[in-house]
C-alpha cells in the first residue's frame, strides 16, 4: 500500500500551483493524493503571509495538527511558503511548535521529496530555508487540480517593493524562465488535454527570458500552439504594461478578454505612497487603450483599504475610480501590517474602525457594479470552458466564460473539458445562470 499525502494550501495561485508541484514529486516517488487530513501519512502546508489573516488561519490549522501529531509520532507534519521565509516566523515555529518535523521555504520546493526522505533516513526534524534562488526550477511534475486548465509559472519573485507587501522579501528576486521552456511545457499539458493556460508570475509585465523576449512575444508564440484554446494572465502591474501587449489582445485570438488589473488606491497621493510608480491618470489611460482595443473586455482589479494615512478624500478618489472603471469584479482588502515593510513602520496607521466602515462603503460600491456588469451579459451567448460540477447545485455543470464570469447551467456531464456555447439566463452578483444551446 502507498503511503497517502494532503497538501493544504493557503494564498495566491502561485501557492496553488506550487502546492500542484510539491504533489507531483511525491506521486512521482509513490504517494498518493487524499483528501482528508486525518488519514494522510503526511500533511504539508503551504503558507501565505500577504495578510495577517492568512497567518492566523495557519496557526489555527496547526492546533487542529497537534493533537494528531501527538498520539502518532508516524504522522509527518510539514511546513513550508512565504511565511517560512520570515526569520521571526521560524522562531515562533521552533518556539510553539517544535513538533513539526520539516520547514522548508518558497526557494527549494523542488528539494522537498529529497527533505523528506532525509528526515525519514535520520529520523530528525529539519528546517531548510533558501535566502533565494539562484536559478528558476524548470518544468517541475505537477499533480493538477484541474484536468482541462493549467497554472504556468513564467516569472518567480518580485523586485517592486510596494510599501505595504511582503512578497519581495519571501519570494525573492525576480526571475524570467525561458521562452522556450514555457512554451514546451505547455506543449506538453496541451498534449495532456489542457485547453486554458494561465501565466503566473508576481509581475508578468515585466517577464524577459534571457534572449530578451517578453511578454508580447511569449503570448503571440503561445497563440500558435495547436489544441490551445485559451490564454489568461496574471497578475498584472499597471507601471509595466505595454502598448504592444493591448495590441496582442487584438491580434491573438486566444488571448482571452480579460485582465487583471490590480489599482490598490484610486488616490494618485497614496499610490506615491505605496511606491506603485503609476498615477491615476495613467492608470485610467491604460484602461481606456484596453477598453478601445478589446470592447467588453472584463477589468477585475484588487484595492486596499486603510493604507497608513488614507484620508477621506483619499479615499473617495478609490470609489470614484471605481465608477469611472466599472470593474467586473475586485478582490478587496483591509490593510494589514507586515512586519519589516516600510509601510508597517509608518505611525500614520489608520484605526481599525476606520478601515472597517471605508471597507464596508468599499464593498457595497463594488458589489453594485459587479452586479450591474453581470446583467450585461443577460440575453448574450458565451463561449464556456466547463470545468465540472457546479458547487451549489450537484445537478448543474459550472464553467468560466472568456472573461472569467463563472456561470452555473443543467447539462450532461459529457460536456466536462468542452468549451461550448451558453445563452445567459440570469445574473447574479457573483455568477451567472445559463442554457447549453
Ligand atoms: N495588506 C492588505 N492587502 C495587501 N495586499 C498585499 N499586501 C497587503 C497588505 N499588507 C493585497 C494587494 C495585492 C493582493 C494580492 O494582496 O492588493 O494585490
Ligand atoms: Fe507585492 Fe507590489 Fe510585488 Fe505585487 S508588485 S507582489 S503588490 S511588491
Amino acid at each position: 500500500m502507498s503511503n497517502k499525502y494532503h497538501i493544504i494550501t493557503f494564498g495566491c495561485q502561485m501557492n496553488e500551483h506550487d502546492s500542484e508541484n510539491i504533489g507531483g514529486m511525491l506521486e512521482n516517488i509513490g504517494y498518493k493524493n487524499c483528501d482528508d487530513k486525518d488519514s494522510a501519512d503526511i500533511v504539508i502546508i503551504n503558507t501565505c503571509s500577504i495578510r495577517e489573516h492568512a497567518d492566523q488561519r495557519f496557526y489555527g490549522v496547526l492546533g487542529q495538527l497537534k493533537k494528531k501529531k501527538l498520539n502518532d509520532p508516524n504522522y509527518i507534519v510539514a511546513v513550508g511558503g512565504c511565511m517560512m521565509q520570515q526569520e521571526h516566523i521560524v522562531e515562533t515555529m521552533k518556539e510553539k511548535f517544535p513538533w513539526v518535523d520539516i520547514i522548508f521555504g518558497t526557494h527549494n520546493i523542488e528539494e522537498f521529496p529529497g527533505l523528506l526522505s532525509t528526515y525519514m533516513e535520520k529520523n530528525k526534524k529539519i528546517t531548510e530555508i533558501l535566502p533565494d534562488r539562484e536559478e528558476v526550477p524548470e518544468l517541475l511534475p505537477s499533480s493538477r487540480l484541474y484536468k482541462y486548465k493549467s497554472f504556468v509559472n513564467i516569472t518567480y519573485g518580485c523586485n517592486n517593493f510596494c510599501t505595504y507587501c511582503i512578497v519581495p522579501y519571501t519570494r525573492g528576486r525576480e526571475k524570467s524562465r525561458t521562452m522556450d521552456s514555457v512554451i514546451n511545457e505547455v506543449k506538453l499539458l496541451v498534449a495532456d488535454g489542457v485547453k486554458e493556460v494561465t501565466y503566473l508570475g508576481q509581475n508578468v509585465n515585466s517577464f524577459k527570458d534571457p534572449d530578451g523576449r517578453d511578454i508580447s512575444d511569449l503570448i503571440y508564440e503561445t497563440n500558435k500552439i495547436d489544441g490551445l484554446e485559451r490564454i489568461r494572465f496574471m497578475t498584472s502591474h499597471p507601471k509595466d504594461l505595454s502598448d504592444r501587449l493591448i495590441q496582442a489582445y487584438v491580434d491573438c485570438d486566444k488571448l482571452c478578454n480579460y485582465i487583471h488589473l490590480p489599482i490598490q488606491s484610486g488616490s494618485t497621493e497614496v499610490l506615491k505612497r505605496m511606491n506603485r510608480k503609476y498615477d491615476r491618470d495613467r492608470y485610467l489611460d491604460i484602461v481606456r487603450k484596453m477598453k478601445k482595443a478589446v470592447p467588453g473586455i472584463t477589468i477585475s482589479t484588487d484595492i486596499i483599504v486603510g493604507f497608513p494615512g488614507e484620508t477621506e478624500e483619499n479615499f473617495a478618489d478609490t470609489l470614484s475610480m471605481i465608477n469611472e472603471v466599472r470593474y467586473d469584479s475586485a478582490f478587496t482588502f483591509l490593510y494589514s501590517i507586515r512586519k519589516g515593510t516600510p509601510a508597517g513602520k509608518y505611525d500614520n496607521q489608520i484605526p481599525d474602525e476606520i478601515k472597517h466602515e471605508r471597507f464596508n462603503r468599499l464593498l457595497e460600491n463594488v458589489n453594485k457594479i459587479t452586479a450591474e456588469k453581470n446583467s450585461e451579459h443577460v440575453g448574450r451567448i458565451e463561449k464556456v470552458l466547463v470545468e465540472g460540477i457546479s458547487k451549489n447545485n450537484k445537478s448543474n455543470l459550472m464553467g468560466r466564460t472568456e472573461g472569467y464570469k463563472l456561470v452555473n447551467f443543467p447539462g450532461e456531464e459529457s460536456l466536462v473539458g468542452e468549451i461550448i456555447s451558453v445563452k445567459i439566463i440570469n445574473a447574479n452578483t457573483f455568477s451567472l445562470e445559463g442554457e447549453v444551446l
